[in-house]
């Protein structure tokens, strides 16, 4: 079977500064997800591991922004993250970045493109 290059999302599904939407990397192994989120009308996604330590941001499934929706934030120990850049403003790891996933919205649906996946993901 081919692997798969990209994953896709109904953008109605994709709320502005709400729940994002995650998924399996299974480029990346068993363990790793991916999410997307909707900011100021774009669609931005991510590796879902902090840079702080490799673990998911989200306790609660799909819950990657603060309070004030204007920084996604890891929970286990309050990093704060820029949604359109993915770089670490406050915490931690403060000057270090997620790591982004190409997207591109198009006819009602949002792409995320995986297919470049393993020449992209950090060792960690
Ligand atoms: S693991 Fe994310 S801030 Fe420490």
């Amino acid at each position: 079977m081919m692997p798969k290059k990209t994953i896709t999302f109904n953008s109605h599904d994709l709320h502005e500064k709400s729940s994002g939407l995650r998924f399996d990397l299974p480029p990346l192994g068993e363990l790793i997800t991916g999410f997307v989120v909707r900011y100021e009308g774009k669609a931005y996604a991510y590796i879902n591991q902090c840079a702080h330590v490799p673990v998911e941001l989200d306790w609660n499934e799909g819950d990657f922004f603060t309070a004030s929706k204007d920084y996604l934030i890891c929970a286990t120990h309050g990093a704060h993250y820029a949604p359109e850049t993915g770089y670490c403003v406050m915490g931690p790891c403060k000057g270090k970045s997620l790591q982004a996933l190409p997207v591109t919205e198009l006819n009602q649906q949002v792409i995320i493109h995986i297919d470049q996946l393993h020449k992209i993901h950090r060792k960690t």
